[in-house]
């Protein structure tokens, strides 16, 4: 049996809005619940502890979008990209990301210091194949790809994103275990929906539409045949069920406040780098 996924989290003790970095943040100025939060983050943590080991890393006053560690950094075996967050309300929350991946014995590496990234957040491996699909436009840098690329060793694929609600590409788009992508088309440009459909065939691409992009149904954590989110409608839920996959519904309402849901909350901290099985089978000359 494959190990358990590991997964890291960090509690909404000190998570509020309290600044506005992009459109869901705008109406909701100090309109978070600190009891609801914690809820509904017992919850995901919760759902998921069933599917794997969560780490929980410290909470920090004054750095309310911590919980997010979605957005920490990028993991691929022991080596840690961090992120270099493009809104000067977030940059706080770098070093203490650095030093918990130090502590856990990771290799820390970073890009060079012009370019702007945010970790998982944009930065998404195929489950199937070793590839990289990178969202830039709101937050990370084009120039992103080509270093982590260089930096990680694998294929990396810019996909633009052009609708400021969907500013990270968690935000509408999830590769899943058995090579679909779940995604929302209409936050990418021409080139992007078009480099998407070059690479995963029709069969496998799960499109939502604007309702279930608007609650978030693409921020979904995928752990082996599970998937946890935090609603999907019934149409989703049959398209991913015919799919093989079982989707766990747990309520995250006061993080969609702040433009987050299940997966932001969550980092995998376990990445392995996926087996190239057709490039295997031609050297094993059982294609
Ligand atoms: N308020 C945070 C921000 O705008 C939410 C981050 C959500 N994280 C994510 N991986 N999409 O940066």
């Amino acid at each position: 049996m494959a190990d358990r996924a590991r997964v890291l989290m960090c509690p909404p003790t000190h998570y509020e809005i309290s600044y506005v970095i992009n459109p869901w943040m705008r109406e909701e100025l100090g309109n978070t619940s600190a009891l609801d939060a914690m809820r509904e983050w017992e919850g995901l943590r919760f759902a998921l502890s069933v599917l794997a080991d969560i780490e929980v890393m410290a909470a920090q006053p004054g750095l309310p979008d911590l919980p997010f560690t979605a957005n920490a950094g990028l993991v691929l075996e022991n080596v840690f990209v961090s992120s270099r967050f493009k809104n000067v309300e977030r940059r706080g929350e770098e070093a203490h990301n650095i030093a918990w991946f130090e502590a856990q014995g990771f290799e820390i590496r970073a890009l060079p210091e012009t370019i702007t990234f945010e970790g998982a957040g944009d930065a998404l491996f195929d489950r199937a194949v070793p590839r990289l699909w990178m969202g830039y436009g709101h937050r990370t840098d084009l120039a992103a790809a080509s270093a982590l690329a260089m930096l990680l060793s694998v294929e990396t694929i810019p996909l633009g994103l052009v609708d400021p609600r969907f500013y990270h590409l968690d935000t509408c788009f999830c590769p899943l275990s058995r090579g679909h992508v779940l995604y929302f088309p209409a936050a990418f440009d021409a080139a992007a929906r078009a480099a998407i459909e070059a690479r995963i065939p029709a069969q496998q691409r799960i499109a939502v539409d604007e309702a279930d992009a608007l609650t978030f149904a693409c921020n979904a954590v995928n752990i082996g045949d599970v998937i946890v989110l935090a609603r999907a409608s019934a149409v989703l839920r049959a398209a991913l069920e015919n799919a093989g996959y079982r989707v766990v519904e747990t309520p995250l309402g006061e993080f969609l406040k702040a433009g987050g849901s299940a997966k932001c909350l969550t980092l995998r901290v376990d990445e392995a780098r996926a087996v190239d099985s057709a490039r295997l089978a031609v050297l094993e000359g059982t294609d």
